[in-house]
């Protein structure tokens, strides 16, 4: 690097470093500055595209079809729909012989087994129809149009509004547009070999209220229309000091978006790893979108519902559902960059201890290494990182240490030594190394496209290979997008090249899953290698991710600040990963820039407790922040918030097992719960933690009271007081939002009537302590009297549940009596048969009429009834007992494993 660029990069790391400088708006690229999406913004390009009817071609699951352009009479893409179980279609176009990049990896691989065959299939002069489940499917041939309808009505049409454009393959001419062939951004040249190839595919949701999805940027759950204003973005880019409210893409990409009306949920997702653009507009008939991409191939899936849930199945069908995280990875996780030493590693670890606050993994970020050479010690501050990990692990907790994608270019680095020998690294247009600017100054980026350089990457995680590392140590990968400091819009140029001289143009969205997928792997290879077949299941923390990042691991929202702003957007943000197939994800506690006052760091804890993944985080120039350093008042307020997060583990370990087997998110947007309420299609401060809970956080300073948006459907109960919220259903039309008073010992959390929530309510110091403890069942009754629920327990570590090692409960109270029996195996997982002995020791209900005395008999499966002790309180299941709302009945040791029933019987009036 010439000196001029060095000096450059080497202050660009400093602003980096620093945080001195905020969002840089005109670093980043815009529509009218990236000539493919400047050129098919809102404008058909090409002329008509039709059907040519004599093209069709039907065998089963598959019908194809030339697709012709009325302005390229030489060129006949090929059309090909096929449909899948539930009646999720799919739309391919290409251009045959343009060797056009087609996504692997992401779909599930026995997919194509699962393409069922079209039903009444027939066709006139004008257009070809078909059904598949309960969708039917037009073809519509002149103009092409291709409607996908639901219940007899229109849900998703491609090409409605004739935007739909597809760049075929040509020769460069003297008289091409600019920008066809090269652009140049900012001081970055852009050599386009291929020449002009984007995709604009035209999506109208005929009908919607309201669209969600595609991520990942910092904005609102619902998306709002972009007439006026620029298109949301999708580009995986390490954007510093992101702003919120921008349609501006940051670290990840999901080209998925939900279209939702009472009683109808549709989805759309398109399968590539190009940049893409969406338009949003508002039309009489519904929202409609234009997506343009810049290369790469139309795949494109609609998701017939009909509801939320099924959305989520049918998306989970595709890409996978989410990897059933170890128990340790949902407690609270430590982190800051930088742990500095041993020392600071055993003072943290005591301090939470000391105040006695379950924690459960201490992170260390890249200060760690020998100048950020991943995979090294720095010697003189991690003198012995196997006796450190021990000693963490010794209290049962773990340690993660960050490796990022990008490898220092140092020749006595033996990383770099073997990957470059090996050829594994990304080339530049020319074919050489490429270089760019990183942490560790010059650096190389493994070519993960390639799956040799996976599967070699994987094998640097076992244990003699990483040197100083133990089983009890996991991974965080960053800066995978892949951040290139000196690099346009601070990643990788277009052109550089990947395995099968792929341009970084077609998989750059891509690439990071591909790393978070190659280290996940290494980790599940060390597992096996050190707990034999039934192996450790890896946990691998990524910044970038993609469709099917689920399968991988879990991801946080980057680099945010420590702004009341910041903590309100990460709630939508969450939301919208959770509802797009990925929600095993967080935000950092605290915000990563800047210093949070004591309030906003209370509110934080306070919310995040609720967060899929729940991590303290801090930019290197931040003040100390672990929770005991404000004082008694907010020592006490935070560690209460966390040992709230571990009362309610068995309930979320319980929601991560739903996720893993029908894609359902962990923590919900109202409307996914209430899909019918139209009152609620727009909050995104509260949100559903799975079906049971509602959460009502408080996002700003000095507030006195919340007014909570408690949907008319159900019965709510305050979750301290444990007082139903209100008498009777309210009309429909009613105001729903109930005021709140609150204090800062805690937010608003409301049990939900017609559910059963398991809880462990002993304080631990981490989810290793608990593994043993008894459960409590708050039981909250509906309007009936009745409550469902659930309850998954396995190892909480390994892959033995997939062997069927493990049980999973069912809770249901009726006509007075809560019964115990085994959850119906869910499809495709085989039964559970682990003989846990497990118990529960406290059942609280919730509902039962006020003024009375109750007592309950249990009857076991085998064995006599026995009456156990029944009494309003509740103090040790985290309410108020001086409030009389709950019946607690102390169970003694009734086991989960095994079936019974309790019956609550009326014991006369209340004794004061
Ligand atoms: C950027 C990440 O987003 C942040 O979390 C991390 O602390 C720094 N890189 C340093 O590794």
């Amino acid at each position: 690097m010439r000196p001029a660029r060095q000096a450059l990069a080497a202050l660009a790391v400093l602003a980096l470093i620093t945080g001195a400088l905020g969002f840089k708006e005109h670093e980043f690229k815009k529509c009218k500055t990236a000539s493919f999406c400047d050129r098919n913004r809102g404008q058909a390009r090409g002329g008509t595209y039709r059907v040519d009817p004599a093209s069709l071609a039907l065998s089963g699951p598959e019908l194809r079809a030339a697709l012709l352009n009325s302005a390229a009479p030489g060129v006949a893409l090929n059309l090909t729909l096929r449909a899948y179980g539930g009646g999720v279609v799919r739309l391919i176009v290409d251009e045959p012989g343009a060797g056009r990049y087609h996504v692997p990896d992401i779909l599930l691989p026995d997919l194509e087994s699962r393409a069922e065959d079209w039903q009444a299939a027939a066709s006139d002069r004008g257009a070809w129809r078909a059904s598949a489940g309960p969708a039917a499917v037009e073809l519509s041939f002149s103009p092409f149009k291709l409607t996908l309808s639901v219940g007899g009505a229109p849900a998703a049409v491609v090409n409605s509004r004739s935007l739909f454009g597809f760049e075929h393959r040509r020769n460069k001419t003297d008289s091409d547009p600019a920008g066809w062939w090269d652009e140049t951004f900012l001081s970055h040249p852009d050599s386009k070999p291929r020449g002009p190839e984007a995709i604009s595919l035209d999506l109208a949701f005929p009908g919607a209220a309201r669209v969600y999805g595609i991520p990942e940027r910092a904005t609102n759950l619902a998306l709002a229309p972009t007439a006026g204003a620029e298109p949301y973005r999708l580009y995986n880019l390490d954007v510093f000091e992101y702003l919120e409210h921008s349609p501006f893409g940051l670290y990840g990409s999901i080209p998925f978006m939900l279209a939702h009306r009472a009683g109808l949920t549709v989805g759309a997702f398109w399968l590539n790893a190009a940049e893409m653009f969406v338009d949003l507009e508002t039309t009489r008939a519904g929202p409609a979108t234009q997506w343009v991409a810049e290369s790469g191939a139309l795949d494109l899936f609609l998701l017939p519902g009909p509801g939320p849930a099924d959305v989520a199945a049918q998306y989970a069908a595709l890409t996978g559902p989410t990897a059933m995280p170890q128990m340790f990875a949902i407690g609270y996780h430590q982190c800051r960059w930088n742990y500095k030493d041993e020392a600071d590693v055993a003072e943290v670890d005591a301090g939470f201890d000391d105040h006695a606050i379950p924690y459960d993994v201490i992170w260390l970020d890249i200060e760690h290494t020998v100048g950020k050479r991943y995979m090294t010690w720095d010697s003189s501050l991690f003198p012995d990182p196997k006796k450190m990990q021990d000693d963490v692990a010794s209290r049962g907790r773990k340690m993660v240490t960050i490796v990022d994608p990008h490898v220092k270019r140092d020749a006595g680095y033996p990383i770099h030594k073997e990957a470059s020998e090996k050829g594994y690294y990304v080339r530049n247009k020319d074919g050489r190394e490429f270089d760019g600017w990183c942490w560790p100054g010059s650096s190389s980026y493994l070519d993960v496209t390639n799956p040799e350089v996976r599967s070699w990457w994987a094998q640097q995680f076992a244990l003699d290979k990483y040197q100083g590392s133990t089983p009890n140590l996991y991974i965080w990968n960053d800066m995978n997008e892949p951040s290139v400091f000196n690099g346009p819009e601070v990643t990788m140029p277009k052109d550089a090249l990947h395995h099968g001289d792929w341009e970084h143009r077609d998989i750059h969205n891509i690439f990071g899953y591909y790393y978070h997928l190659a280290t996940s792997e290494g980790l599940a290879l060390r597992g096996r290698a050190v707990h034999g077949s039934d192996g450790d299941r890896p946990f691998v923390l990524s910044r970038a991710f993609f469709a099917g990042t689920q399968r991988v691991g879990p991801i946080w929202t980057g680099d945010n600040a420590a702004q009341w702003s910041h903590l309100k957007v990460s709630i939508p943000m969450l939301l919208t990963l959770g509802v797009t197939g990925l929600p095993y994800s967080g935000a950092d506690v605290g915000g990563f820039f800047g210093n949070p006052d004591v309030e906003l760091l209370t509110r934080w804890y306070q919310v995040g407790a609720y967060y899929p993944f729940f991590r303290g985080h801090a930019h290197l120039e931040t003040q100390r922040r672990e929770p005991w350093l404000f004082g008694d008042d907010a020592t006490a307020r935070i560690r209460a918030a966390i040992r709230g997060r571990y009362a309610l583990l068995p309930y979320m370990y319980t929601l991560f097992r739903h996720a893993n087997l029908t894609g359902a998110p962990v923590m919900r947007p109202l409307w996914y719960e209430f899909p019918s309420n139209a009152a609620v299609f727009e909050e995104e401060a509260a949100f559903m933690l799975g079906p049971a809970l509602l959460v009502a956080p408080v996002l700003a300073a000095g507030v006195d009271h919340v007014d909570a948006p408690l949907p008319r459907e159900s019965q709510w109960y305050e979750s301290v007081s444990g007082q139903a919220m209100r008498a009777a259903p309210p009309a429909a039309g009613a105001d729903q939002a109930v005021r709140v008073g609150v204090h800062m010992e805690g937010i608003p959390v409301f049990y939900r009537g017609g559910h059963i929530v398991p809880r462990r309510d002993r304080p631990r110091r981490s989810t290793a302590q608990q593994a043993r403890d008894p459960f409590t069942l708050v039981v909250a009754l509906d309007w009936e009297g009745s409550a469902k629920g659930d309850l998954y327990v396995d190892d909480g570590r390994s892959f033995a549940f997939r062997r069927g090692i493990y049980a999973h409960r069912s809770f249901e109270f009726e006509g007075g009596r809560l019964r115990c029996a085994a959850a119906t195996a869910a499809a495709g997982a085989p039964p559970g048969r682990l003989s846990t002995d497990l118990a529960i020791e406290r059942i609280v209900v919730l509902g039962l009429p006020q003024g009375r005395e109750w007592e309950a008999i249990l009857t076991p499966a085998a064995g006599k009834p026995r009456r156990l002790p029944a009494a309003r309180g509740g103090a040790d299941a985290g309410l108020d007992p001086k409030q009389g709302a709950a019946v607690v009945v102390r169970a003694g040791r009734v086991p989960v494993g095994a079936d019974w029933e309790i019956e609550f019987r009326e014991a006369g009036p209340a004794r004061s």
